[in-house]
Order: structure tokens, then C-alpha cells, then sequence
């Protein structure tokens, strides 16, 4: 794992934002993951002005409520599309996102993985981090073997999305999430954490021990995992300042 600290939200997504241009620069048809939340509006932001080239890039969301209709206010497919995929010249035909009103949802599930091992692979996958180390909704005990499937969300991420949501009774109950096991196969992992309520899960994915109850320390087994955080969300790192050494004594060529 590579732990970047940043001074800010900002400065973390801007090296995010450098190692995605460089991959579409580099791979004009490559395959990205794309994720949901507070966390990744930054980098959408930070993309779409880049003016990037995507009519080639083919992408797969992390997951999406069960019973929301695509184009339903809080639906990650509106999300997604409000706030990135309108303002790019992506092809719709290339955006993945797991169908919320999928009728046969194990069916719809194995067809994703289909689709993702088709598309050659995730070259690069972004992913948040839950309060209680979900990346994905992978919440706490999901299999660390888990492929794409409905999961059961937690109290604490209904309460934690309710903001979303007119009132904490609407977040749905049920999602469909890629697994642990289809996040472990992306050839890079990403993951961006914002904030203090951040820091417990961050320093369990990291230096805590591999551990279902922290689906993101399943990352700990991954060979190309960055960890983009600002100050407060690397608030609870035991060797912060080992991190902070490493990255500022990078070799040129490993720079971003
Ligand atoms: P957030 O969500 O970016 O809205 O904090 C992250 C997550 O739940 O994975």
C-alpha cells in the first residue's frame, strides 16, 4: 500500500487526478471503476476540466440501491451522470452501472462480472472508504472472496447516506455491490479518504490487521494500492510520518 497525506481534500485529488489522465493518455481505451459518494465529486470536478479524451474509456460502477430507477434523485446512476458522464464525451454504450431494478439480481450480478472480465479487466478502480471500512457497500464481514451481489446495508451507513435522502426511513435497505473479491482483480486501486470521521477506518485498513470487520484492510493483499488522504483522514496512522517520508524521497521516475 502506498499512503499519500495530504494537506488537503484538494492536493490528495489532484494526484489522483494526475494518475487517472496519465492512464487514459497512456491507455485510450482503458477501463476504469468509478465510485459513488462525497468523496470522488473532487476528482469528477478535477476531470471534467481536464477535457480528457473518453469516447474510448469503458466504465463500471461499484454499486447502486436495489428498487431506485435510474433516473431516481439519489440513484448512483444519477449520480454518476450529473456529475461526471454529462459533462465528458463518454459513450453511453461504455458506462456499466449495476441496475438497481435488475428482476433476477444474482443473474444480473454474475452477468456484471461477465462484462467486467470481458471488458479485459479494471485497469484502475476509485474507491471511498465507509465510516466502518466498507469500500463498495462490502460492509463489515462481507466475504474478502465476495463477487458482485446484493448486499444488506448497515444501520450505520443508512444513517451516514441519509444526508442524501429526505429522511433516513428512504435510504434503501438493500444495494448491489461489486465484491471484495472483483476489487482485489483491478490492476490499480485508488482509494480516497476525506475528514476525521475517516481516520478509524483508514488506520484499521491500513495498519490494522486483515480482517473482514475492516473489509478495506483486505487491500493490504493488493499489489498496486494508493491511499489518497487529506490530514484528518490520516489522523489515526500510527507511522504517518514514514508514509510522509516515503513520498517526499520518491525516486523521480516513481513521481506523479
Ligand atoms: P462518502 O462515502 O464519500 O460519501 O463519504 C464513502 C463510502 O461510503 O464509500
Amino acid at each position: 500500500m502506498e499512503i499519500i497525506i495530504q494537506p488537503n481534500p484538494q492536493a490528495a485529488t489532484d494526484i489522483a487526478t494526475r494518475l487517472i489522465a496519465r492512464l487514459l493518455k497512456e491507455k485510450p481505451d482503458a477501463v476504469l471503476g468509478l465510485a459513488t459518494g462525497s468523496t470522488p465529486l473532487r476528482l469528477y470536478r478535477s476531470l471534467i476540466a481536464m477535457q480528457l479524451d473518453w469516447r474510448r474509456v469503458r466504465t463500471f460502477n461499484l454499486d447502486e440501491y436495489l428498487g431506485l430507477a435510474p433516473d431516481h434523485p439519489q440513484s448512483y446512476h444519477h449520480f454518476m451522470w450529473e456529475n461526471l458522464f454529462r459533462h465528458i464525451n463518454i459513450l453511453p454504450e461504455n458506462v456499466q452501472i449495476p441496475d438497481g431494478l435488475a428482476a433476477d439480481v444474482p443473474g444480473f450480478c454474475a452477468d456484471y462480472e461477465a462484462r467486467i472480465r470481458a471488458a479485459g479487466g479494471i485497469d484502475l478502480q476509485v474507491l471511498g472508504i465507509g465510516s466502518d471500512g466498507h469500500i463498495g457497500f462490502n460492509e463489515p464481514t462481507s466475504s474478502l472472496a465476495s463477487r458482485t451481489r446484493i448486499k444488506t446495508l448497515t444501520q450505520r451507513t443508512r444513517e451516514d447516506n441519509a444526508r442524501f435522502f429526505a429522511c433516513a426511513e428512504e435510504v434503501p435497505t438493500h444495494v448491489i455491490t461489486m465484491g471484495i473479491g472483483t476489487i482485489m482483480e483491478a490492476r490499480t486501486n485508488l482509494l480516497l479518504a476525506f475528514g476525521e470521521h475517516k481516520a478509524q477506518a483508514v488506520a484499521g485498513a491500513v495498519e490494522g490487521a486483515v480482517s473482514a470487520m475492516n473489509p478495506a484492510s483486505a487491500l493490504q493483499f493488493h499489489r498496486d494500492t494508493r491511499l489518497m488522504l487529506d490530514e484528518a483522514a490520516a489522523g489515526g496512522l500510527q507511522r504517518a510520518e514514514y508514509y510522509r517520508w516515503v513520498y517526499a524521497n520518491k525516486p523521480k521516475w516513481q513521481q506523479v
